[in-house]
């Protein structure tokens, strides 16, 4: 998309209805910035022949770094050879006449299409505008399963390579996904901190720890004091960045909401609320559901997910559905195989895909997740692929 900076309202009305589609349009340079930062889509910045001509160019070479793929074109209102030398020096990608409506037009078309293989090839995706899903894991009781939960959905998802995700720990203080896959990360989210107004896609690239093919980290601060330098907008930032780059990106969290947990979910496809089998678990779910509701968070983005749903501990299920008044997505028993995959740090979705706990949660992922992803056709999680090899044979084996 294109964003036009012209101080001039009648002139930005002209600029603006020469192109298709109808592009944003923005005042000043300081708001063009606070534009950007929110709408990582812009590809095209038009800048309109009343803003001043250094200022301009300095912004064209800012970007250059900034945001390699984001082409600028200037407008002026009359071209000389002084003027085309300069902007090509300052990264500009096009420089055309005021009203020379084609031309522009053109220069437009130009510009976003070269953005669109820039940005391909830094990233790897197929069109790196459009947004992975973001889901992420809540409760406001901690030791309920999240860091599992997070950790082998997140492994689920990538699928051995299948697809690229990111596992990303907003439990600040007391995270342990670092721990959990036993990764010795160079980065974590406490790294974004400097470059927060300016992060760009290398920037997060380089937060980034791999834990094996296609599922990478950003893990929490190591040291608590480092935890309380990242602000939520930090928070915000990463997530757009990352949802860009991934297919999928999974959100641990700590159990409370804080303005951090509210970003997450502000960006969330899908969010997965985690709850036990004890009516401590249940009333703060119900909590939890009366506060999103609050909050207006889109009901129909929620599912509740039982772990350790095979404990025999009186409550019944259809009880618990109606307290809350929505159905349970996913049952995922309990086994010791769970910390014991914890012990090794490799989560047991990898380990064992054919596990109850591995099939409960590839189900989840299968039915709840992998709808909302781009692919048309998503691969199917090896934990039910697991289970449908099962099946095959079983099928054969009939007369
Ligand atoms: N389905 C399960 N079966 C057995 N143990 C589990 C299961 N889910 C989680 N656990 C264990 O419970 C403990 C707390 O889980 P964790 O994921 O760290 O919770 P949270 O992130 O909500 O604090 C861990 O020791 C974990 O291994
Ligand atoms: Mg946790």
């Amino acid at each position: 998309m294109t964003v036009i900076v012209e101080p001039d309202h009648a002139r930005a009305e002209r600029l603006a209805a020469s192109l298709v589609p109808q592009p944003a349009v923005v005042a000043t340079l300081a708001a063009l910035h606070d534009h950007l930062a929110h709408h990582l889509g812009e590809d095209v910045v038009v800048l309109g022949p009343s803003v001043d001509l250094a200022d301009a160019l300095t912004l064209s070479a800012q970007m250059r770094l900034a945001r390699p793929s984001l082409g600028v074109i200037v407008v002026r209102s009359s071209l000389d050879t002084s003027l085309l030398v300069d902007a090509l020096r300052h990264g500009v990608r096009d420089v055309v006449a005021d009203g020379e409506t084609t031309a522009l037009r053109d220069a437009v078309r130009r510009a976003g299409q070269l953005a669109h293989e820039i940005r391909c090839r830094s990233t790897g995706t197929p069109d790196a505008a459009e947004r992975g899903v973001v889901i992420t894991v809540f409760s406001t009781k901690g030791g309920c399963g999240k860091t599992t939960l997070a950790c082998n959905l997140a492994a689920c998802l990538a699928d051995g390579g299948g697809a690229d995700v990111c596992l990303v720990d907003l439990d600040l203080h007391f995270g342990d996904v670092a721990v959990v896959l036993r990764l010795l990360p160079a980065r974590t989210l406490a790294d974004a901190v400097p470059h927060a107004i300016d992060l760009d896609d290398a920037g997060v690239e380089s937060l980034l720890t791999r834990h094996s093919p296609g599922l990478f980290a950003v893990p929490a601060p190591m040291d608590p004091m480092a935890a309380e330098t990242v602000d939520a907008d930090v928070v915000a930032r990463v997530l757009r960045l990352l949802a860009r780059r991934f297919r999928y990106v999974v959100v641990d969290t700590p159990p409370a909401f804080t303005d951090h947990v509210l970003t997450a979910f502000d960006q969330s496809d899908l969010v997965a609320l985690v709850a036990t089998l004890d009516v401590p678990a249940i009333k703060s779910l119900r909590h939890t559901l009366d506060t999103l509701e609050a909050l207006r968070f889109p009901r129909n983005r929620l599912r509740v997910l039982l772990n350790r749903a095979d404990s025999k501990v009186g409550l019944d299920v259809s009880h618990i559905e109606e307290t809350l008044g929505l159905p349970i997505a996913a049952h995922i028993p309990s086994s010791r195989d769970v910390p014991a995959s914890v012990n090794r740090g490799v989560p047991l979705m990898l380990d064992d895909p054919n596990h109850p706990v591995s099939r409960a949660i590839g189900e989840f992922a299968a039915t709840h997740v992998l709808p909302l992803g781009r692919d048309a056709n998503p691969r199917i999680p090896a934990a039910l692929r697991a289970d449908r090899r099962r099946l095959i044979p079983l099928r054969r084996r009939r007369p």
